[in-house]
């Protein structure tokens, strides 16, 4: 539609038809119960009749029979025949699930989430829906968060580049085509950082900390083209975020002049009661709406009072109309006005929902992401051809695809996956018991009897432990104070190992989990996460060596909770252990390490790579030349990361802060140089939305994790930057 067209419709349009297009509702409201997966409190807000035909959009209806059902239905009690547009959490996949986002980003290759997000971008789009609410933005640094497992990760570089990936495969070269949907990036702002990891909490951070580690990674997503933004459930800087204006008009608006739409989080606007800053609905609305949010998602403020207010002055009109034209804009955008049905197709659901090449692309991408932990005597790969122990809650369970899984059910068990590629007979199983979710009052897995054991692995000399957490324990609405596995998980690794064998721990968790206790007792380890359809075939493909690992963390794994928050890129003290030795006086823990068990960017692989050598250079550009060796007897896949701390500044500066990385593969005995192109940006920090240089001592740092690393150090004057940066337009 032209948009004199749209202006005309926007002209016939009364107030109240206007506040309903700035409402979002579940199916149930247009009779179709069962039809949606609840992701908020239950229970229907009360909307009369007449109200139904104003309603803007739709939350979380995944099938195009459904979705058609509604959209027809609607544009019969519409007046003015505006289409529905609708929405969903398609977070790691619509119907062939991937890898957590956790996961994939351990995969340090955002072209992953490129592909995973294409593909849910094909199966969502024809089943109607038009939006979905990914990526999440949110940068985490506690575990004990469930949403950390929907995060990626503790960095900001890491953040912006899987962010923007995520955007780019959703949106596609137009979000008018036929295979693509639009991205909603959230939850603006700093919502991964709520305090004691307990959901919906507080956020308090300094306004530096925001700009330098939260913000990036949403303004990445809208850089790569993002046009909705959710804004989060929780407060900063004691104003919650859904009526923040620093966030969503002085950041969001003014300073990155972000013309698209903005929704609240699930009945957000409501909640602005419970936080104490409205007295009531009316206020909440008004709030709300001059703070900047277009679109109130299960809560009916601005449909209740939004005639009233503007009647008493107390709301302007044209933020009502500003908003409404944003939410026709995105409507027009998409070809609604002209084929309300668009992209949804039944056929195309039968055809690529599980298809075999998206099954295909799953498996490949979920054999990236697991992480080597330990791999004490190369106990992997194994061989398949000797008899094989399987125990542990994981084992033979297809309840491995991960939170945010839209209704779909099941996985490939590692059992099933071990099983097409071994002879069966050399799998033995005991003990396979599986593991509940603590949110139905489950709490360990069934007990196990030792002797029963000892008989059943009699014959095995390693036994592969799947371990972990259930995964309705992780994901929203799941924090958790108490990160250790459970008590017979724990004795069942103690007991397989006192028994002699070979232990080879697997981990499925949406979270870093605590490790240390079974750390010792397992010669190898291997963090699965939840891998999504594939898990099993994509597992087994590793723990048999079809695959090498090359998962590094994207988030430290703590040695213990205490520790928490622990991450890589902190500030330094005045006091630092490094400093002042063991002594009493120095920053760190008397009773346990200081040092996470894993740091950030860590993970093994078959072969065994080193960083030999890294030197500055200095000719047309400015470099760091590392030289990358595989000193073992397998052929590996490593990321080689880049760290630049400076010495000092006007304010403090982290330890060391990613700035780059690069993928290796090289065959046993190999050698390679990669050459890390250092760009200005690299040796500034941002201040209120400026890149600030200061001259000084640079250390430039290369590793295969964040801790073991060969350093440079040289000093940087602003010559020398202006001369880096000139090189960078060349
Ligand atoms: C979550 C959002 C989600 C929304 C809609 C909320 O509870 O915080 O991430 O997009 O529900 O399902």
């Amino acid at each position: 539609m032209e948009n004199n067209k749209l202006e005309q419709l926007w002209k016939q349009m009364t107030t109240r038809e206007k506040l309903g297009q700035l409402l979002q509702l579940t199916p149930e409201y247009f009779g179709c119960e069962g039809k949606t997966q609840l992701t908020g409190p239950s229970g229907l807000i009360p909307l009369e009749e007449r109200d139904f035909g104003l309603v803007g959009s739709v939350i979380n209806c995944t099938d195009a029979a459904t979705v058609e059902r509604i959209q027809r239905q609607h544009l019969n009690r519409s007046r003015l025949k505006i289409p529905l547009l609708f929405m969903a959490d398609i977070i790691h996949g619509h119907k062939t699930i991937f890898p957590i986002p956790l996961a994939m980003a351990c995969s340090f290759e955002p072209d992953i989430v490129y592909r995973a997000s294409r593909i849910a971008a094909v199966e969502s789009a024809a089943s109607g829906i038009q939006v979905t609410f990914s990526p999440m933005s949110d940068l985490v640094r506690d575990p004990r968060w469930g949403r950390v497992m929907e995060s990626s990760g503790e960095d900001p570089l890491l953040n912006s580049l899987f962010s923007a990936a995520a955007v780019s495969g959703y949106q596609g070269e137009d979000i008018a085509g036929e295979e693509s949907v639009v991205s909603c990036v959230k939850h603006f702002a700093a919502y991964g950082a709520p305090e004691g990891g307990r959901e919906y909490n507080t956020c308090e951070l300094t306004d530096q900390t925001l700009e330098e580690s939260y913000l990036p990674a949403y303004k990445a997503a809208l850089d790569a083209g993002a046009k909705m933004v959710m804004a989060a459930f929780n407060t900063l800087g004691k104003i919650p975020a859904a009526s923040n204006k620093h966030l969503l008009k002085d950041i969001l608006r003014d300073r990155w002049k972000f013309q698209g739409i903005v929704i609240s989080d699930y009945n957000a606007v409501s909640e602005l009661m419970a936080h104490g800053v409205a007295k009531e609905g009316s206020e909440a609305a008004a709030l709300a709406l001059e703070a900047g949010i277009d679109i109130e998602m299960m809560s009916t403020n601005y449909l209740d009072y939004g005639e009233v207010l503007i009647q008493c002055g107390k709301l302007r009109e044209e933020w009502v109309n500003e908003a409404v034209f944003r939410v026709l804009r995105l409507k027009n955008e998409l070809g609604l006005f002209e084929d309300p049905f668009c992209k949804l197709s039944r056929e195309k659901e039968k055809e690529k929902h599980f298809c075999a090449e998206h099954l295909r692309i799953s498996r490949e991408i979920a054999r990236k992401c697991p992480i080597l932990l330990k791999n004490k005597e190369e106990v992997l790969p194994i061989s398949g051809r000797e008899k094989t122990g399987l125990a542990g809650p994981f084992a033979m369970s297809r309840h491995v695809l991960g939170g945010w899984s839209a209704g779909n059910e099941e996985g490939i068990s590692l059992y099933e996956g071990l099983c097409a590629q071994m002879e069966p007979e050399m799998l033995v199983t005991a003990a396979c018991g599986e593991l509940g979710s603590l949110l139905d009052g489950k709490t360990d897995i069934p007990p196990f009897d030792e002797e029963d054991l000892k008989e059943a692995f009699r014959e095995c000399r390693q036994v592969i432990v799947a371990v972990g957490e259930n995964q309705n324990d992780t994901g929203e609405g799941a924090s958790k104070a108490v990160l250790r596995l459970t008590k017979r998980q724990e004795q069942l690794i103690h007991v397989l190992k006192a028994q002699g064998k070979k232990v080879i721990t697997v981990i499925f968790s949406g979270r870093p989990l605590e490790l240390a206790p079974v750390l010792d007792d397992s010669d190898g380890m291997l963090q699965a996460w939840f891998l999504g359809s594939e898990s099993g075939n994509a597992l087994a493909d590793l723990i048999l060596g079809k695959a090498c690992p090359q998962g590094k963390t994207c988030m430290s794994f703590p040695y213990t909770t205490g520790q928490i928050p622990v991450y890589y890129n902190h500030l330094r003290t005045g006091r630092p252990r490094e400093k002042m030795g063991t002594g009493r006086y120095a920053s760190g823990y008397i009773d346990c390490p200081d040092k996470p068990l894993f740091p950030f960017g860590f993970g093994l692989t078959y072969g065994k790579g080193r960083i030999k050598r890294a030197v500055l250079k200095k000719d047309t550009q400015l470099w760091l030349d590392v030289t990358v060796a595989n000193e073992g007897n397998h052929a590996l896949r490593e990321t080689v990361q880049l760290y630049i701390m400076q010495h000092t500044a006007s304010i403090a500066r982290p330890v060391k802060e990613l700035k780059d990385f690069c993928r290796a593969e090289l065959l046993p005995g190999e050698e390679k140089n990669i050459m890390f192109r250092i760009r200005a940006e690299m040796l500034c920090y941002p201040v209120a939305g400026e890149e600030r240089f200061e001259p000084g001592t640079f250390t430039f740092m290369a590793g295969l994790d964040s801790e073991n690393v060969l350093k440079q150090t040289i000093d940087i004057s602003r010559e020398d930057y202006e001369w880096i940066k000139r090189k960078d337009y060349e």
